[in-house]
Order: structure tokens, then sequence, then C-alpha cells
């Protein structure tokens, strides 16, 4: 059977009308309550401030594997990384490290997720401190037995 348009239609509203009772069914169940591990306002800002120092600026920190991420030896107070403009770049792009001094970024933040090669820094390497981290005199939370990776010994 071939059915005409206005049938269709016709169908078609029948069927969404009877989906709605559904719906507000699902509605009227408790809305799950969406929490913060501190259990913070989502929206506050809980950013600790000031409350730690940044360790003295200093040589590079011996890595403890080989794949680390190296930790950065140097404050990173108003080093922002925006949309626009990455503060890090500044001084590690491939551009500026002669002047800086710095050690420029790793060949293989030029490569997306799909290992294409880029000319600029990857989109998924541009938020440096996602891996880079900084030392402060904050006291360890939790203890750990982290042993140096026998190849770097
Ligand atoms: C004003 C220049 C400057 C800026 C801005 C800067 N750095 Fe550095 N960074 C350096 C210099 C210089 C060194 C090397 C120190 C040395 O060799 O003694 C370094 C070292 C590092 C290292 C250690 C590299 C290694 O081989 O161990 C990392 C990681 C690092 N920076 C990350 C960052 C990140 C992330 C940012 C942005 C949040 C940043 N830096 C911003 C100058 C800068
Ligand atoms: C997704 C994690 C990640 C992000 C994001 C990231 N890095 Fe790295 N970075 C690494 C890892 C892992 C290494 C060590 C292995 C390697 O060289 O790829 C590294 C190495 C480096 C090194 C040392 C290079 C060398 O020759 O020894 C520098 C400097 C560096 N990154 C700077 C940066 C800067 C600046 C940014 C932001 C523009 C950044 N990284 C973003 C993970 C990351």
């Amino acid at each position: 059977m071939k059915l005409s348009l206005p049938v269709l239609t016709a169908a078609v509203t029948l069927a969404s009308l009877l989906a709605v009772p559904s719906f507000h069914a699902a509605a009227a169940e408790p809305k799950p309550v969406v929490e913060s591990l501190r259990h913070a306002d989502i929206k506050a800002d809980v950013n600790e401030g000031d409350i730690y120092k940044y360790e003295k600026d200093r040589e590079p920190i011996p890595r403890e594997y080989v794949q680390q991420p190296p930790l950065i030896p140097h404050t990173i107070a108003n080093y922002n990384i925006t949309k626009e403009f990455n503060k890090c770049m500044d001084c590690h792009s491939w551009t500026r490290y002669k002047e800086t001094g710095a050690t420029k970024v790793s060949l293989t933040h030029f490569k997306d997720r799909d290992g294409k090669e880029l000319s600029n820094i990857s989109p998924r390497r541009y938020f440096c401190t996602q891996c880079h981290v900084p030392q402060t005199n904050a006291r360890p939370l939790v203890g750990n037995t982290f042993k140096r990776a026998q190849g770097l010994n």
C-alpha cells in the first residue's frame, strides 16, 4: 500500500502525541544533583588562590620515567593560556626558544590526534598545564612509593 502524504502526516502527529505522556513521566523523576567533589557550588571559583608559594626557578627537573611530561621548573604566575594567546609559547615556541633559553616544545606537540603533522602547536597540546605542572610548597596529600624508572637510574 502506498501512503498519501496527509495520512503519513497524521500518523506522525499521532505518534508524537502518544509519545508525550511518557515524556512527561520522565520529566517528573527527580533531577540528578550535580555536585563537585569538594561539595562547593559548581559555578563557584574554588581556586585556592595564593596559599601556596611556587618553588624558586631552577634548572630542568630530572624525569622519573621516560614518557613523563617534564615538570615546570619555574613559576607560572600570570602566564595565561587563553583561546587567543598562549604565554608559554612566548618562550617555548621554535621561533622564540633561542632568545629565551627555554627548551623548545617537543616535536610530538605538532601532531594532531590522527598523527598528522601540523605546522603549529596541535590543539591537543595547546593547554600546556593539562600535562605540565609547576612545583609549589604544598605538602603531598597522600604518600607514594613510586620509584624512578630503571632506565633513568
Ligand atoms: C619567560 C619565558 C618562559 C615562559 C613564559 C615559560 N617558560 Fe617554561 N621555561 C623557560 C626556561 C628558560 C626554561 C629552562 C630553564 C633552564 O633550562 O634552566 C623553561 C623550562 C620549562 C620546562 C622544563 C623542560 C624540561 O626539559 O625539563 C617546562 C615543562 C616548561 N618550561 C613549561 C612551561 C609552561 C607550561 C609554561 C606556561 C604555563 C611556560 N613554561 C612558560 C622559560 C619560560
Ligand atoms: C597532553 C599532554 C601534554 C600537553 C598538553 C603539553 N605537553 Fe609538553 N610534553 C608532554 C610529554 C609527555 C612530554 C615528553 C615526551 C615528549 O617529548 O613528547 C612533553 C615534553 C615537553 C617539553 C620538553 C621537550 C624536550 O625536548 O625535552 C617541553 C619544553 C614541553 N613539553 C612544553 C610544552 C608546552 C609549552 C605546552 C603547551 C603549549 C605543552 N608542552 C603541552 C605532554 C604534554
